[in-house]
């Protein structure tokens, strides 16, 4: 057996988006996701998250499966405009009390609350005013994450600022394949560092009311390869622009060097003075894992590298390359480069073509091997130092697939859309044991 460390935190993760539909009860206000799903011709299947898997009025149900998992903590979202309808100002009191509910009914069931402040859900009425392309956005964020943490002060100890800001400025201002869907290179690189200032103010908003928590931010995470030894260039390139852009700020107090000139260029509203506030504003680190990042090089010198459509025939059913070494370089290179900070792996986990058998069972297996080589990689890089002190499946249970719908699944748990039957997957049996046994048998 792999054994991992004493007091290791085994998890699963879901964002509020993705699973709590009642879109519009009880005076939620929109969302960029409500407004960009209801566009049409956007999403896989033209689906939606209204309804979504009704975590909202289920949440006591799943909150058992996360029990019967054997899980010892949960990592969800707050979503912002069900707590703020209109971003700022007047607080929907119905909306934060079901955070405060979910909350009370994990601490019952002794499952540690880990809780993300904004997985993707910005509020309409803010995009409105620009949203993160505009620098009022920093203080808006630190005013909502006040009004959640004086809340939750008492029982939510492990906070996290933002998911993924690489995917917020590169999907939703630069590809624009998710909400609010610019494609623009000038909004992209603001939103960039309008992200890391909100992070850092929400960081010390919530020091100030809770010296104890322990707060960080959550980085799409993955090692950075050129498709060949042409590509070298490339590769650093892109490793700056979409791990250091984030990491080098909060742990070193600047852009890293390679692109610093090239943002303050396309971004005159970069103050000195901003990184005063935005280093060192990490207790710890959380990343999420799936696959590796290949890249060539491109004309055009910003970015100056291309992601490259893997060629291997091992991917999930995303397409993503299956990559198990890559967490475990992933996890060395943090630890190299920054000091060895404490590391959450928040999210990591498989898309599959997942189907219940004529038993009512779902035999994922391919889930089962993937998830099974990717904790032996990381129990790898612990055993060489890495300071991993936790691991969350991604996800709990199927769920909203962004762009792609519904039609991908992610969880360990099975979810019959037209029901909301939960059916727990062979993976999440499987996994049960890991959080049981606290190793890989
Ligand atoms: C990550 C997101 C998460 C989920 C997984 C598959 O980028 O944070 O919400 O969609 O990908």
């Amino acid at each position: 057996m792999k054994s991992f460390p004493k007091n290791f935190i085994w998890g699963t993760a879901t964002a509020a988006y993705q699973i709590e539909g009642a879109w519009n009860e009880e005076g939620k206000g929109l969302s960029i996701w409500d407004e960009f799903t209801h566009r049409g011709g956007k999403i896989a299947n033209n689906d939606t998250g209204d309804i979504a898997c009704d975590h909202y009025h289920r949440y006591k149900e799943d909150v058992k499966l996360i029990k019967k998992l054997n899980c010892k903590a949960y990592r969800f979202s707050i979503s912002w405009p069900r707590v703020l309808p209109e971003g700022r100002g007047a607080v929907n009191q119905k909306g934060l009390d079901f955070y405060k509910r979910l909350v009370d009914e994990l601490l019952k069931n002794k499952i540690e609350p880990f809780a993300t402040l904004y997985h993707w859900d910005m509020p309409l009425a803010l995009e409105k005013d620009g949203g993160w392309t505009k620098r009022f956005i920093a203080d808006a964020f630190e005013e909502y994450t006040s009004v959640i943490v004086n809340a939750l002060k008492d029982t939510v100890k492990f906070w996290m600022t933002l998911n993924e800001p690489l995917i917020i400025y590169g999907a939703g201002y630069f590809a624009g394949v998710h909400a609010p869907g610019y494609k623009s290179l000038f909004k992209s690189m603001k939103v960039i560092h309008n992200l890391l200032l909100a992070h850092a103010k929400s960081y010390h908003c919530i020091k100030s009311i809770a010296p104890q928590a322990q707060v960080g931010i959550v980085n799409a995470s993955s090692p950075v390869f050129g498709e060949s030894e042409k590509d070298a260039h490339a590769a650093k390139l892109a490793e700056a622009f979409t791990q250091r852009i984030f990491l080098d700020p909060i742990f070193k107090g600047k852009y890293p060097d390679l692109i610093e000139k090239k943002l303050r260029l396309l971004n005159r509203d970069i103050k000195d003075k901003d990184f005063g506030i935005i280093k060192n504003t990490a207790d710890f680190l959380g990343l999420n894992n799936y696959t590796r990042m290949v890249v060539k090089k491109t004309l055009l010198p910003i970015p100056g590298f291309a992601i490259q459509q893997t060629t291997s025939e091992n991917v999930t059913a995303m397409g993503w390359e299956i990559y198990p070494e890559g967490i475990y370089k992933l996890c060395s290179w943090i630890r190299n480069e920054y000091g060895n900070p404490p590391v959450y792996i928040t999210e990591n986990g498989a898309a599959f073509d997942d189907a219940i058998n004529n038993k009512g069972e779902v035999l994922d297996t391919q889930r089962v091997e993937f998830l099974k080589s990717y904790l032996s990689a990381l129990h790898a890089a612990i055993q060489e130092g890495c300071n991993v002190k936790g691991y969350f499946v991604w996800s709990l249970m199927d769920n909203f697939e962004w762009a792609e719908g519904y039609s991908k699944r992610f969880g360990i748990v099975y979810v019959d859309y037209a029901t909301q039957k939960r059916i727990i997957k062979q993976s999440g049996k499987w996994y049960a044991e890991v959080c049981r046994k606290n190793g890989l048998p």
